[in-house]
């Protein structure tokens, strides 16, 4: 499972509106040298839930083939993104006795393992464990306990819970595909990943993932992830609103968005006319850019207002003060920062993936910022070896990948589900 010396990693985010397949090879120098990237447009899923699993494994097939080609390597498994209304974030904390007066790697489990007993919904399961800090008799604030010194060990921890049936939907799309999922993470996690630096994350910041079906939350403060959440609305529902108040079919409405389109009236110079085509055999229409703002601008708003409402309830206001870091397609929006920071009164940035080399100009966007954070993930994971060259012509890849789907359609997801459920520690 190696290229040269060096181990691979897959990143497989199957997003609302793409699903992305991006393959690295690990340097020792801590960056990910990306080698290949495959793309499909996703039509199986909704607010990041998948509700057609044919369509959504074809999506993930095609992405996966594209990346084979360009790497010239064959996939076995990828860590794949988790998203979606389902997911739940609670923050826990379990307390243990010290066994020998020093902290082990034993005493370590067993204190995660009390942090974790928190009663969820029953259709819900356990994604992540997430270490905060820990506190070692009276002493607060300690990030690494290993080989300490007490006699009582306390752990706070951030858990992350998703749905039973959305996670096996996914699990089951990716193994249908002959991908073996080796890791499952929340796509804001991965995004974080691939985006913020460490100072950020020390001082506080709040990362927003605002793509095409959900936009996505992730506060850190003092190094470690404090909240998560996830708003269903983000791109797609600009776009309706843009279909529906123009009265154009949704495929031109996301055209219009994306070529016209502007979150902040103030932003736009120029009032240029905007050709609208009509539904049936109407003709088209010009309307003006500021019509077009005015429908944009109060999704935007409530979004924004949204995002404002959780960081007041949850108490973050005033602690991320580093800002915010818009990823996601749907930052790309003209004036999306600069309506971001009128409403939060937050400095905002747009993150770009980092510490990439390799082909790396092709990813180094912000709605490739959770693919690449599921491959720095899986490096930071240990997760390697998930792909490997391939010896026949590249072309011969599909058919390997369809005996894959055969075998792996007949049977082994939930095992490995409940595998994989039971390790995604932090
Ligand atoms: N230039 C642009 N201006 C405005 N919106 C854009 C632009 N480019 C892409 N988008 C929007 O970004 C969204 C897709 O973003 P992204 O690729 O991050 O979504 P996704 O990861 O597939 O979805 P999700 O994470 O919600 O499941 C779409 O709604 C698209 O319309
Ligand atoms: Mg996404």
């Amino acid at each position: 499972m190696k290229r040269g010396n060096q181990e691979l990693i897959v990143g497989l985010d199957i997003g609302t509106s793409k699903v992305a397949c991006i393959v690295a090879q690990a340097r020792s120098t801590g960056e990910a040298e990306i080698i290949g990237v495959g793309q499909h447009p996703s039509r199986g899923l909704k607010k990041g839930v998948v509700v057609d699993i044919e369509s959504t494994v074809q999506a993930i097939n095609r992405a996966v083939q594209e990346a084979e080609l360009m790497a010239g390597v064959q996939i076995h498994g990828a860590v794949v993104g988790i998203a979606g209304g389902h997911i739940r974030g609670y923050n826990s904390h379990g307390i243990v006795a010290i066994k020998n007066k020093e902290v082990s790697n034993d005493d370590l489990g067993r204190v995660m393992d009390a942090a974790r007993a928190i009663v969820i919904p029953q259709d819900q399961n356990v994604i992540h464990v997430l270490p905060q800090e820990f506190t070692i008799d009276s002493q607060e604030g300690v990030r690494e306990p290993i080989g300490m010194s007490g006699v009582r060990l306390e752990a706070q921890v951030h858990i992350v819970t998703g749905s039973i049936s959305a996670t096996q939907n996914i699990a089951k799309c990716v193994e249908r595909c002959g991908l073996q999922v080796q890791g499952l993470v929340l796509e804001q996690l991965a995004s974080a990943d691939a985006v913020l630096t460490a100072d950020e994350k020390e001082l506080g910041v709040c990362l927003v993932d605002i793509g095409g079906g959900t936009t996505d939350i992730a506060i850190f403060r003092d190094g470690a992830v404090r909240h998560t959440a996830v708003i269903p609305i983000a791109g797609d529902q600009i776009t309706n609103d843009i279909a529906l108040g123009l009265r154009t079919p949704p495929v031109e409405a996301e055209q219009i968005k994306k070529l016209y389109g502007c979150a902040l009236g103030d932003l736009i110079e120029q009032d240029d006319d905007i050709p609208v085509p009509s539904v049936g055999a109407r003709p088209p229409r010009t309307i003006s850019r500021r019509v077009l703002n005015d429908i944009i601008e109060p999704r935007v708003r409530e979004l924004f207002e949204l995002i404002q409402a959780e960081l007041r309830r949850t108490g973050f206001e005033d602690l991320v003060a580093a800002g915010v870091v818009l990823t996601g397609g749907s930052s790309r929006l003209q004036g999306m920062a600069e309506l971001a920071e009128e409403i939060l009164h937050l400095p905002v940035r747009t993150g770009e993936p980092m510490h990439l080399a390799g082909m790396e100009t092709v990813v180094r966007a912000p709605w490739h910022a959770t693919g690449v954070g599921l491959v720095m993930y899986g490096m930071h994971n240990g997760l390697a070896g998930q792909a490997e060259p391939v010896q026949q012509p590249a072309a011969a890849t599909s058919t390997v990948r369809d005996e894959g789907h055969r075998a792996a359609a007949m049977g082994g997801v939930f095992g490995k589900l409940r595998n994989w459920v039971q390790t995604s520690f932090g």
